[in-house]
């Protein structure tokens, strides 16, 4: 199953699904290694590569039908700059995993808590899911305060959950629960 996103509209934000022409627009604000310290992936090695990822990630789901992926590049109106990235995956027949980024210039301003609370609510409504999940570094304090501030609860932690960047990592699966 597939799925096209619409626009998102929130008090100061919108969040439009990214297409390959996103790639050029947030290629130089993804270049901060403050984005990767608590996660798997390294900044983009060039907008050709971005755009690729761009062009798999706008199909909307996987091949095989089992998930629905979302991906928003997040645009602020009134500072008139891309400030963030936003990204759902609904797994048909499991749990739906939210995952965020704020470019490090706009921290600290309740981009995030914003732009996620309106893809909760908009997860929720639209495809009636009973839940929503993320799982965070155990170091990552700023992640975890988001979600704390959305209503999310800690669920599990999972010890040496991954490796990367020299050191393994725990990480806490945290969940908001629908309340409809
Ligand atoms: C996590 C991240 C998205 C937060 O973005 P942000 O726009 O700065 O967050 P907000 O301003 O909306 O803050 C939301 C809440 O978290 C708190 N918070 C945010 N950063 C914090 C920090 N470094 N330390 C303590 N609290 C923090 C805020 O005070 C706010 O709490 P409140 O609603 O009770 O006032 C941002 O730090 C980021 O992009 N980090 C790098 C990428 C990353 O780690 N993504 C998550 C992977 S799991």
């Amino acid at each position: 199953m597939k799925y096209t996103p619409e626009k998102i509209f929130t008090k100061n934000l919108i969040l439009e699904p990214i297409k390959v022409s996103h790639a050029a627009l947030l290629f130089t604000q993804l270049q901060s290694d403050k984005l990767y310290t608590y996660i798997p992936v390294n900044p983009p090695e060039s907008i050709d590569k971005l755009e690729n990822k761009y062009e798999r990630w706008s199909k909307g789901g996987s091949d095989d039908g089992r998930e629905i992926w979302l991906n928003y590049a997040v645009y602020h109106r009134s500072i008139d700059s891309y400030v963030g990235t936003l990204q759902a995956t609904i797994q048909k027949q499991g749990n739906t995993y939210i995952a965020y980024e704020v470019f490090p210039h706009f921290w600290r301003q309740g981009i995030a808590k914003e732009a996620c609370q309106s893809l909760i609510d908009y997860l929720f409504k639209e495809f009636k899911l009973k839940r929503v999940m993320a799982h965070v570094d155990t170091r990552n304090i700023a992640s975890q305060k988001l979600l704390q501030s959305l209503g999310f609860s800690l669920e599990q932690t999972l010890i040496n959950a991954d490796e990367f960047k020299g050191s393994k990592s725990d990480e806490f699966v945290y969940a908001l629960a629908s309340h409809k």
